[in-house]
């Protein structure tokens, strides 16, 4: 059942509305576990969040598209069908290795600050807003980048004409797609407080004030006319014209937080091709997005800080190795929260964070059995402040391979789960600006991760690729999870190298979190039960669900094989 914005504002004031979205929540919760089978394709594999769009994909994939080419298509189907996770209101980084030239390659398709946004965008006198306050609504939305990046990426990889691309998105948004139980399931959580609105979400996804069931089919015919006209006239039909300035009215008159950005700002926005960032772990290279996402830097720095300690040699999941884990995690947290940011603002000190000395010194001060308490940062004299981004902060991971050998990694998001909740043109836009430092800092030390004009802000989505001994692609994966993420990847990357477990167990294994504050062990799996050994050594600890979403490729002597997270409601599909 769903109350009106105002009734409930009346009866029981904003902040009651959500139990969901408080600084201790997780940016998209936990809504159940379904163990699925590994998935085997002598050609190509195609794994989403999502059934839909993993066969949407698969299908581009048979009909000889290319990995880029299948992750348009997937992307397309998830702003219908997972519109809660990501979609072209939101943005994107991707690692792609490029069979033909047998390199590889990184594109950022981040949202980017208004050009108007200052430093203090999220604060109110000198306090920052709470996050839930400063999810909903225009002032958080960035300039979208998926539309624009992917356009980008089928220029130089795409196989099938881009048109053709969106065919299944926009037929099923005309007939209706059936809602999946975790989209369900979020909407009767209410899950972003500003779900309940009044607006376009509100009517879209409570039409008749229920909100949407499981099972229910919805159409979506504004999205289907949206996407017809970007599949028609490519990104010119998103960031100019009729929808960019419906996108600019929704924001800048946004009921309870109008945001900054123009027409101008839409038609300036630019997909930035990067240098991927690879880290070397145990003769293979564990390669990802650098800057403005801290995914690669602080996956990296996590398997540095490990390879002295033998991982391969711990039992899985064995309280060894969490300890070292957790410890490795404090330190690579640290340096994530002082020193990244969009390096086309700010000097993030790439080469030091990831110089192998300074890793062996710190991993050497990581204590044998006990708890280290919080660390502090490595000292480059940069000068930075402290930074006050959220610890928490909707997004979805895929991976795709094709049969000329190309393989792609990508995480998508609009942040929180629906995004900004503001709705144009039948998709939600997202609300990435909270991924700033809501606190800019004082004086001359400021946070690196400030809001400025034009600025990118800091993720931590990790799309990686591993290459192995001979420099030729092994594994592609990558998670949601806010900046979890991290902490998801690395632990299941580490499990493939080191454990070597099957790409099923992998994705199921139970997860460990550690962000320099706490011990949060995965609620409703063996790892329950070691919460008091954990405090024995001095660890703060907390059990709670926790809602990663891996999806993972390995190349075998046969072709390919893949995963999906069993948190999530993702398929793998080999062909
Ligand atoms: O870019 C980031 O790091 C975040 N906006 C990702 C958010 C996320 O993973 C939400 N997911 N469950």
């Amino acid at each position: 059942m769903r109350i009106g914005f105002k009734a409930l504002a009346l009866c029981c004031g904003f902040t009651a509305m959500s139990a969901v979205a408080t600084e201790e929540a997780e940016p998209e919760a936990a809504t159940g576990f379904a163990l699925q089978k590994m998935a085997s394709g002598t050609n190509t594999m195609a794994a989403t969040a999502n059934p839909y769009a993993t066969k949407a994909a698969a299908k581009i994939l048979a009909r000889g598209g290319s990995a880029v080419d299948a992750a348009i298509a997937a992307q397309m189907m998830l702003t219908l069908t997972e519109p809660q996770s990501s979609g072209i209101g939101g943005g994107f980084f991707m690692v792609y290795w490029d069979a033909s030239k047998q390199q590889l390659v990184s594109l950022d398709g981040r949202e980017t600050a208004p050009m108007a946004a200052q430093p203090d965008l999220f604060m109110r006198g000198d306090k920052p807003m709470r996050f839930a306050d400063a999810v909903v609504g225009g002032h958080s939305v960035g300039v979208p980048g998926v539309v624009a990046g992917m356009y980008a990426a089928h220029q130089r990889y795409g196989k099938l004409p881009w048109s053709t691309l969106f065919d299944d998105a926009i037929a099923l948004a005309q007939q209706g797609f059936i809602v999946s139980p975790r989209l369900a399931a979020l909407l009767d959580r209410e899950f972003n407080p500003g779900l309940n609105r009044d607006g376009a979400a509100a009517d879209y996804f409570a039409p008749e004030d229920e909100w949407l069931q499981a099972g229910d089919r919805r159409d979506n015919p504004e999205l289907a006319a949206t996407l017809t006209a970007i599949a028609e006239q490519g990104p010119v039909a998103f960031y100019q014209g009729k929808l960019a300035k419906q996108i600019v009215a929704a924001v800048q008159q946004d009921p309870d937080h109008p945001g900054l950005l123009t027409e101008a700002d839409l038609a300036a926005y630019q997909p930035k091709w990067r240098e991927p960032l690879c880290q070397p772990y145990r003769g293979k290279q564990v390669c990802g997005m650098g800057p403005p996402s801290s995914g690669a830097v602080a996956v990296g720095q996590i398997l540095s800080l490990l390879e002295p300690f033998a991982i391969d040699k711990m039992a899985v999941n064995g309280d060894k190795f969490i300890h070292h884990y957790a410890q490795a995690s404090r330190i690579a947290y640290a340096d994530r929260a002082h020193y990244l940011a969009d390096p086309d603002f700010v000097e993030v000190p790439l080469a030091q964070l990831l110089n192998q000395d300074y890793l062996a010194k710190r991993s050497a001060e990581i204590p044998v059995a006990k708890d280290a308490g919080k660390v502090s940062h490595g000292e480059f004299n940069l000068g930075h402040g402290a930074d006050a981004t959220a610890a928490l902060p909707s997004t979805s991971h895929m991976v795709m391979a094709d049969k000329e050998g190309n393989l792609l990694s990508l995480t998508a998001s609009i942040e929180m789960g629906f995004g900004s909740t503001v709705m144009v043109g039948g998709f939600l836009l997202n609300n990435e600006l909270t991924d700033f430092s809501r606190h800019p800092g004082k004086g001359k030390q400021l946070a690196a991760n400030r809001v400025e004009g034009g600025k990118r802000p800091r993720s931590s989505m990790a799309p990686t690729i591993v290459l192995d001994d001979n420099g030729q692609p092994l594994l592609a994966l990558g998670s949601p999870g806010g900046s979890r993420i991290i902490n998801y990847v690395s632990q299941v990357t580490l499990s493939l190298l080191d454990w070597q477990l099957p790409l099923n167990q992998a994705v199921a294994l139970p997860r460990v979190s550690h962000r320099n504050d706490y011990l949060l062990l995965e609620q409703g799996t063996e790892l329950e039960q070691r919460k008091a050994a954990f405090e024995l050594r001095g660890y703060k600890v907390k059990v709670a669900p926790l809602n990663s979403g891996v999806q993972v490729i390995k190349r075998t002597d046969n072709g390919w094989q893949g995963a999906a997270d069993p948190r999530r409601e993702g398929i793998a599909i080999g062909g």
